[in-house]
């Protein structure tokens, strides 16, 4: 096929895909294959720049960072909303709005009720059904122009289904509560301080000077308003609005409800508050908003919000606890975050025994004392962050924090961070420091070796076979040695060489990020391994071949370049080469084909998730994300992120989310954790704790999971 013609299919392939599954529910296609097509896509492009359409989903991806946004003044201004925070307050709106209109009975006024979803505002503009320009709101009349970086937000329509004359769009950009977690993990890998809660990580997302970075982001964007329409009669109703919106292949609010009167409007506002917990974003309130665009113009505005809507803002969640101590965790790149140990409280659907303090300075700034009463509120649904202490609760015995000079785990020196709060562990030999560099050595987006549980790696460690990760690869001539150690059978040793062994193939990609060098993530390693294509050409690289890649900047730079010439860290990238790493293509390896979970899978012989894929929601008790995602690799299954029509079972958790009623919609079969463990054939296990809250969402695969009943689990599956 022509390479014009296959652009042309990709482009509006990847745009029908991505408007399907967020504008009318069902996915079409799996995560692989839209991703697939998307580098398809990408490299025809490179090869015929000529060819690259306006509605291109690549279409900014690649390009170079601009130096700043411009401003945009916004046609018709972005208005606020009138606040309202009970009921009477509801109730005045509505009479207000009665009154006005001469309508002033109970029924006489249709309004719609919808989420408000916590996140920014955006206006989206379509020239002839063409995506042309978006912006942020900033004062209102004169916003950012963040088109760029909104071409990369995967469901927002680049082409609509109609080539309407004009359109202005109003969206909120958000980020779901899993894309929250996600790139807070990913944050924490890097070395990065991560974001306080999901409409702070959208808004540092979406103002991105690099699109890249954008792209990167889980940023998604949902329609509530026709701001602007030209060549097209605007909808007499607001919910014929959304609905045409949704035509048009916009993702729009989801479950809003069409209501007349008090009993109608206030139980929409409390159901939407019911469903809180159980949504896949995070929501502040509900918007309540007259239906009629007869009644809008009526009731007009003032020069801050219509008058035709309201938002009925429900009261953050809070708690109250008591700091019954402060503990240092040591992180892979040394860092050593203070924790509060909490007395456990339960906090929006989840009990939380832990508090991330973030640095010194932290702590100093609040006065947090151990012994303090202190309230919580839950940021994003997942941290649990310090709000402040009660001082009126101070006995006098409380204990200030003193951050130690030496490390908690080695006693090595700690050093201040020189451009930022965080103190780490200059101790090489650290302990604490290897099993994480081990744990991210072996993470799915890294090497991708399973079987290497926190309490395998640790025996491991203990018994002298590994000082470094990369020693995983001279493992297989102690295998005699290794089979004997508490626990290990020679099955099991033989699963975990096996799957060392596959791991051998992973893509330069994924050795680069494996380096867990700070900053140098996910999409700094793809882009160092397209441009050097081998460990030892990257590891050659000057400063100048590697800013010359574009997209990535010069924090990436150099400290990847002090990485490589850093004692721990280039020796093992040396050593690797030796072993002959990283010089499969970038993407290759670990998932795309027989991986080393499967060697382990096959080792184990069971197999009883074989070919089935697997989709989580809600929290686990027994076991990090992570670890589950590991019994069923390792049980011969896949994880989805999300639930489509290839999803065999839904694993539900407390506090499940939206997947929950999408299954059900589509028939999937939804196993609660019991169920889940009873299908692996590891039901009745030792029932452990799951780590405390506030540990484990956030930090992914490089969670403290040590320790918790996740490591049990682990153990029986790689014994079979
Ligand atoms: S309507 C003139 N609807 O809430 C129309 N806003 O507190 C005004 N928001 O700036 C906005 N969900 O960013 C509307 N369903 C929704 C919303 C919503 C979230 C945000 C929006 C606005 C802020 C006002």
């Amino acid at each position: 096929m022509e390479a014009k013609e296959r652009v042309r299919e990709l482009t509006e392939a990847i745009n029908r895909h991505a408007r399907s599954y967020h504008g009318l529910d069902a996915p079409t296609v799996t995560d692989e294959e839209y991703d697939g097509m998307f580098r398809e896509l990408l490299e025809l492009e490179e090869r015929h720049p000529e060819l690259v359409g306006p509605d291109s989903p690549s279409a900014k991806v690649g390009s170079a960072p601009s130096s700043g946004f411009a401003k945009v003044r916004h046609e018709v201004p972005m208005l606020s909303l009138q606040d309202v925070f009970d009921d009477r307050g509801l109730m005045a709106f509505m009479s207000r709005v009665g009154d006005a209109l001469g309508l002033p009975g109970d029924d006489g006024v249709a309004y719609v009720v919808e989420q408000k979803i916590d996140g920014l505002s955006v206006t989206v503009e379509y020239e002839g059904g063409l995506f042309v320009r978006g912006a942020t709101r900033g004062d209102g009349e004169v916003g950012e122009d963040v088109t760029a970086n909104l071409r990369t937000v995967r469901d927002l329509p680049l082409r609509l289904s109609e080539g309407i004359e004009y359109l202005a769009v109003r969206c909120e950009a958000y980020m779901p509560k899993e894309g929250f977690a996600m790139a807070n993990a990913r944050a924490e890998a890097e070395g990065r301080p991560g974001f306080a809660n999901p409409r702070n990580a959208a808004a540092g997302s979406l103002r991105q000077l690099d699109p890249n970075v954008t792209a990167g982001r889980d940023l998604r964007v949902l329609a509530y308003e026709i701001q602007g329409i030209r060549g097209a009669d605007r909808p007499p109703t607001h919910h014929e609005s959304l609905e045409a919106l949704r035509g048009l292949g916009f993702p729009v609010i989801p479950g809003y409800a069409v209501r007349m009167g008090w009993d109608g409007v206030k139980g929409a506002v409390e159901a939407i508050r019911d469903l809180r917990d159980s949504l896949g974003h995070e929501i502040d309130g509900a918007v309540i908003k007259v239906d009629d665009m007869g009644h809008r113009e009526a009731l007009g505005r003032t020069s801050r919000y219509p008058k035709w809507a309201a938002a009925y803002k429900y009261p953050a969640e809070t708690a109250k606890a008591t700091v019954v101590g402060i503990t240092l965790q040591v992180g892979r790149t040394g860092a050593v975050t203070p924790n509060a140990e909490l007395s456990p409280i339960l906090l929006a659907g989840s009990t939380v025994r832990r508090a991330t303090l973030h640095n010194p300075e932290y702590i100093r700034a609040k006065d947090i004392r151990v012994g303090d009463v202190v309230t919580l509120r839950k940021a994003g649904d997942v941290i649990p962050e310090v709000v402040g202490v009660d001082l009126a609760m101070r006995t006098g015995a409380e204990a200030a924090f003193e951050m130690p000079e030496v490390c908690p785990e080695c006693g090595s020196r700690l050093e201040r961070d020189a451009d930022g709060p965080i103190h780490r562990c200059v101790g090489e030999g650290c302990p604490a420091r290897l099993s994480r560099r081990l744990a991210h050595f072996v993470s799915r987006d890294a090497m991708d070796i399973a079987g290497m549980g926190p309490a395998i790696s640790g025996m491991l460690i203990d018994a002298g076979f590994i000082d470094s990760p990369d020693d995983i690869y001279l493992l297989r001539g102690r295998r005699g040695e290794m089979i004997g150690l508490p626990g290990l059978g020679e099955r099991s040793v033989d699963a975990i060489l096996g799957s060392v062994e596959g791991s051998r193939s992973a893509g330069l990609d994924r050795v680069l990020f494996a380096m867990g060098i700070r900053h140098v993530g996910a999409i700094a390693s793809k882009a160092i391994a397209a441009r050097f294509g081998s460990l030892e050409a990257a590891m050659g690289a000057s400063a100048e071949e590697l800013l010359d890649i574009g997209g990535i900047g010069e924090a990436t730079v150099s400290s990847f370049m002090r990485g490589v010439a850093d004692a721990d860290i280039g020796g093992m990238m040396r050593r690797l080469a030796s072993y002959g790493l990283g010089s499969a293509a970038p993407g290759s390896g670990a998932r795309e084909t027989a991986g080393p979970g499967d060697a382990v899978a096959a080792a184990v012989g069971g197999g009883r998730a074989a070919g089935k894929t697997f989709a989580f929601t809600g929290t686990l008790r027994s076991m990090t994300r992570d670890a589950a995602r590991g019994m069923v690799e390792e049980a011969g299954g896949s994880v989805a992120e999300r639930v489509g029509k290839a999803t065999d079972y839904l694993v539900a958790g407390e506090g499940a989310g939206g997947k929950l009623a999408k299954a059900a919609e589509m028939g999937v079969n939804v196993l609660g954790e019991d169920g889940f463990l009873a299908l692996l054939g590891l039901a009745g296990g030792n029932g452990g704790e799951r780590p405390p809250a506030g540990a484990d969402a956030p930090s992914g695969d490089l969670g403290p999971d040590g320790g918790d009943g996740a490591e049990g689990k682990y153990r029986q599956l790689t014994l079979g």
